[in-house]
This record gives structure tokens, sequence and C-alpha cells, in this order.
């Protein structure tokens, strides 16, 4: 019977690629460690000098991805971060408000040059201290980082393009403080438009990813800018605490959990402290039928899973348009399946070590919290390493707009997938989060897109792309991802005040 025939045939031709696709693997091609220096114990880079820490106390950090230990750092306490603060106010003073922009900005292009030049160390280290992949690191981390040195140097001695008839000054000592995902890349985002318009830092990495930033205070020693002019300092929560209530600084930058940005906006209330925060989200990412859908696919698994989902901007909510439901949602399994997971330092892996246990345990919470809500489940069948925090990329179909894993940040390669029939429906969904920091949309219609960027309350929306980033455009939230601009222009007004 030709029928059963075909049939048959059909299922076979379907196995034998089946089989091809799952037996066909890329060799290990990992990065060596040995092109990276890791000194066993960091002081406190404080007024261009390593010092100890008044405490006399160490904190230890690990690779996520073996749980061994990288070097240990010092926790600076309240007199270790008061002595930051008035090697910065001495700075200010003494030289760096007052050296011609022109002589700055030549400080601030030779950090960006060696950054680039130390690329392959910093990529390394990156990878080792926070589990990201190596492909990240060296493509994305570190690239920007240097962009962000060369975009604001040449702002340096150009503000009265940038504020037209206005006379700048600048605020004081920036008090920085930043989060465990993009540990460099944030430490550049921060110290580049501060010291660019003439302010001096202080600035506290977080507790499990120190090291790049402190590789950073070594170029910045190397690159023999005047003493105090930027401090780096470790430790956990109390020393950003002391950093924040620090009498003498005059500007907060903060990126992290909407929590301490509730915690630092509360402390600062009544003082006249400057204050910028980048904090959670739960963007939307939104796809109409009349999107490619395959590059659609392809966005939201870059969306979601780059850097294992610790991203404030992650598309972790997709609203799918109801009549492509179904193939999105097979075509994004069959990609998950491919994401290769495993050692951060394979030039092959897709996705990394989880940062922390406390990070995996807060997502494997979520996971445990959608499935009680009655949401299903799917994760990628890839075996994890036995050691150190893994996490399989894992979505869930059937997901209510109520569900909390569709309202609160997972931070974590965990992806929440809804549905939608009309535009209004969906900017109503879109728009009904506690959050606004980005968004994306996909469609063939460019109508639809501005359509859908004018009503929705985000402050990065990307349009048939995702997760892109340049240092000439401004990034930062509505609601409770924070306020304040950071990048482009607008990020250079968080560092000045303005005269007539
Ligand atoms: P966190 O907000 O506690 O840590 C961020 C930074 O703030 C770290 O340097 C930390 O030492 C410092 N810090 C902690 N308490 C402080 C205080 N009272 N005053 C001043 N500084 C303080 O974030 P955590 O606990 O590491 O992560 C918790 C959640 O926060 C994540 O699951 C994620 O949802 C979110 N998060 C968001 C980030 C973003 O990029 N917007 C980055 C990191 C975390
Ligand atoms: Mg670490």
């Amino acid at each position: 019977m030709p029928v059963t025939k075909k049939k048959t045939a059909a299922k076979k031709s379907n196995t034998i690629k089946l089989k091809f696709d799952t037996s066909w693997s890329y060799d290990p091609a990992p990065e060596s460690k040995s092109a990276a220096t890791i000194k066993p114990r960091y002081d406190l880079f404080i007024n261009g000098e390593w010092q100890k820490p008044a405490g006399n106390k160490y904190f230890a950090t690990i690779n996520p991805a073996n749980e061994e230990k990288l070097s240990e750092v010092a926790e600076a306490n309240t007199a270790d971060v008061d002595k930051a603060v008035r090697a910065a106010r001495n700075a200010y003073e003494k030289y760096w408000k007052k050296m011609p922009a022109k002589e700055r900005a030549k400080y601030v292009f030779r950090i960006a040059r060696m950054v680039q030049e130390k690329a392959r160390e910093l990529a390394i280290i990156e990878t080792l201290d926070g589990g990201k992949p190596i492909r990240e690191s060296r493509d994305f981390d570190v690239p920007t980082a240097a962009n962000h040195f060369f975009y604001y140097a040449g702002w340096a001695d150009k503000l009265e393009y940038a504020f037209p008839n206005r006379r700048t000054e600048p605020l004081g000592v920036a008090g920085q403080i930043i989060p465990w995902n993009f540990p460099l890349l944030m430490a550049a985002w921060k110290i580049a438009p501060a010291i660019s318009t003439g302010n001096t830092v202080v600035l506290k990495t977080a507790e499990t990813t120190p090291l790049t930033a402190l590789k950073l205070a070594e170029i910045i020693e190397e690159a023999d800018l005047p003493p105090g002019v930027v401090n780096i300092i470790t430790g956990a929560g109390e020393t950003g605490a002391a950093i924040v209530n620090h009498p003498d600084v005059n500007k907060i930058a903060f990126t992290g959990s909407t929590d301490v940005g509730k915690i630092i906006q509360r402390a600062v209330a009544g003082t006249d402290k400057k204050v910028t925060l980048e904090l959670g989200g739960k963007a939307a990412n939104i796809i109409f039928e009349d999107a490619p859908i395959d590059q659609a696919v392809e966005g939201v698994i870059n969306g979601i899973y780059f850097n294992q989902g610790h991203v404030c901007c992650a598309g972790s909510r997709l609203y799918v348009q109801e009549s492509v439901a179904k193939q999105v949602i097979r075509k994004l399994k069959d990609r998950m399946e491919s994401l290769i997971v495993g050692d951060p330092l394979d030039k092959n892996t897709d996705i990394g070590a989880i940062n922390s246990r406390s990070q995996l345990e807060t997502i494997q919470k979520y996971v445990k919290i959608g499935k009680q809500e009655g949401a299903e489940m799917y994760e990628s069948s890839c075996s994890l390493p036995r050691k150190g925090f893994w996490c399989r990329p894992t979505l869930f179909t059937n997901v209510a707009q109520s569900n909390r894993i569709a309202q609160e940040e997972i931070f974590g390669p965990v992806l929440s997938i809804l549905t939608f029939r009309t535009d209004d429906e969906v900017i109503e969904k879109a728009n009904n989060s506690p959050y606004g920091l980005s968004a994306g949309v996909w469609t063939d219609k460019g109508s639809k897109i501005f359509n859908m960027t004018k009503r929705m309350r985000a402050g990065v929306i990307w349009a048939n792309t995702f997760n892109k980033f340049d240092p000439s455009s401004p990034f930062g939230g509505y609601k409770e991802s924070g306020f304040g601009r950071e990048g482009g222009l607008h990020g250079l007004s968080a560092y000045v005040s303005l005269k007539v």
C-alpha cells in the first residue's frame, strides 16, 4: 500500500535526522587560564595605592563553574570607606576638577586603550569569576567596556556641545555600587562618564565578582591617573551602605536589586545627594504573527538565555500572537535543545554557570512556584556538570498574567510564555508590570513598531532585535526599574550640574 509506505519512509528519515543531530557535537575549545594572572589576595585600591583593610578581613571569590577559590579580596569597613571618600575629595579639589578637560580626556583614552590591550586577560578573568561564557566576555563585555571609556573620553572637552548655552560643573565625589552580572562593563559604565566630566569616584564591586574591577584598578594605576581620582573597594552590602550614608558623597549611582534601590532612596531622602538607580526588570518580548519567525525565535533565545538570564533587561516574558504560538513554541524548544551548557571557558559554550549558589536557589524557587501555579515547564535535556551552579534553559507555557513567574524578576534562564490576540490586549498585558526597563517587538510592519513603542512603558524598546547595546544610547527604566539614564548624552547629565 503506497500510503503506508510513504509514512514509514517519512518516519525513517526523521529518525535518521534526529540521530544525526544528537550524535554530532563540537570538540572542546577551551580558552587558556594561563593567559590571566590572578593574585592570591587583593587589598583595597585607595588613593592610588593598594591598602590593607582596617578590619584586616578578607573574603573568598570563587569560580561558580567548579566552586574553586580564585582569590581573596578585602572587606572594606566604614573606616576604609571614609578613607576612600577623603582620597576622592582631595583628588577632586586639588587636581581633577581644575584640570583642563582635554587633559582629563587623555587619561580616559589611555584607560580605554589599555582595556583593549588587556582584553584577553580581562575576558578570561570575567568568565572565571562570574561564570559567563568566554564568548560573551570576549565579544561583548570587554569591548563594550572599552567603548564606554572611548565614548566618554570623547565628550570630556565637548560639554558645551552636549549642553549648549550652559556651563557645566562636576558634582564632586561619586559613590558607585555595581552588581555581579556585568562586573567590568558596569564599572566602565559608571566610572567613564563620572571622571570624564570631572568627578572623582569610590566604586564598590559586587561580592561574588570583584576581580575584573580590581584588574581595572591595576590598569588605572598603570595609566598613572592622579591618586584618588578612582578608588575601587570590595565588600558586601554593609560596605555599600557606608558609601551611601557617607556625608561627603555628592552622587550615588547604583545598579542592582529593586529592594536595595528602595533602601538607598530612603537613605538619601532629605540630603542633597543626586541619585541614579538602575534596578530590576521583567521585559515583554512580543512576537506578532507577521514577524520573521525564525529571526524572532533567535532573538527570544538571545533575550532570555544570554548571560544565563542574569540581565536586568532580559526578555523574560514572551507574548506570542495566538495564531503563531504553536509554531513559535515548537521552534523555541528545538533551538533550546541545541544550546550548549557547560564549561564557561569553552568557546563553544552558549550558557555558562549561574553566578552563585544563592542565585541558583532563587531561580529554583521560581521554577517550583511556576509549577505550583499550574504552568507547564519544559527544559532542555542537556546534562549538567556535577560541580558548580547550573540551570538548564527552561520555559513555561500556560502562564497567566497574574502568575508570579510572569510578574517577578527571576534573573535566570527561565522564560514565561503568554499569548495574545490584539495589539491593545498585548500593550495592556506588557504594561501590567511593576517594572519598565526594556521590551522587544517583532513584526514586519514599521507602523506597528511605532504604535507599540509609543504606548509601551519601557525605557528601551528593541524592534526586530534584542539586547543590543551601544555607549551612545541611553539606558534606564520606568517605575520600579529605577530612574535616571546611563549611556549616551543623557548619561553625562547625571554627573554634572548645569549653570547659566
Ligand atoms: P543586590 O542589590 O543586593 O546587590 C547589588 C549591589 O548592591 C552589590 O554590590 C551589593 O553588595 C550592594 N548592596 C547590597 N546591599 C546594599 C545596601 N544596603 N546598600 C548599598 N549597597 C548594597 O543584589 P543581589 O542580592 O546580588 O541579587 C538579588 C536580585 O537582585 C537578583 O536576583 C536580581 O533579581 C536583582 N539584580 C538586578 C541587577 C540589575 O542589573 N538590575 C543586578 C543584580 C541583581
Ligand atoms: Mg566569583
